[in-house]
């Protein structure tokens, strides 16, 4: 079915300067950006967007990665586009990502692992609407 991700290029791969070829990878794989931010984060946004893994060890570290740096924020578009860009991503630990996956070439370590992607409808729709009001979304065709 034609469906939309929220997608989140992390601080990691903004500050290596790979925005260019993790967008040239989404759109090689049928995906349409349909809306796009740059911003840098506050402690509130990320700690609500992350809010279902507020009890998680890991919670503090994920929050303070996710503001220590500009992000880029996009709604892709397309054909299946939850699992296709979770494919395009590969596993979350990138020591665990198929070889030519986006966290397999640009990501470092589990916390720096280059891309967020929604995994899942309901995800999707919340993670979109946090971010994104109907207005700034620009749909293809
Ligand atoms: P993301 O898809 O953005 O969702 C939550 C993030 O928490 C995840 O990517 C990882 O970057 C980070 N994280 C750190 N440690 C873990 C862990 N043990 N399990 C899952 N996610 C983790």
């Amino acid at each position: 079915a034609n469906e939309r991700t929220l997608s989140i290029i992390k601080p990691d791969a903004v500050a290596k300067n790979v925005i260019g070829e993790i967008y040239t990878r989404f759109e090689k794989a049928g995906l349409a950006i349909v809306a796009a931010k740059m911003m840098h984060l506050t402690q509130e946004q990320a700690e609500g967007f992350y809010a279902e893994h507020k009890e998680r060890p890991f919670f503090n570290d994920l929050v303070a990665f996710m503001t220590s740096g500009p992000v880029v924020v996009q709604v892709l578009e397309g054909e299946d586009a939850i699992v296709k860009n979770r494919d395009l991503m590969g596993a979350t630990n990138p020591k665990e990502a198929e070889a030519g996956t986006i966290r397999a070439d640009f990501a470092s370590s589990i916390d720096a692992n280059a891309v967020h992607g929604s995994d899942s409808a309901a995800s999707a729709e919340r993670e979109i609407a946090y971010f994104f009001n109907d207005g700034e979304i620009c749909p293809r065709g």
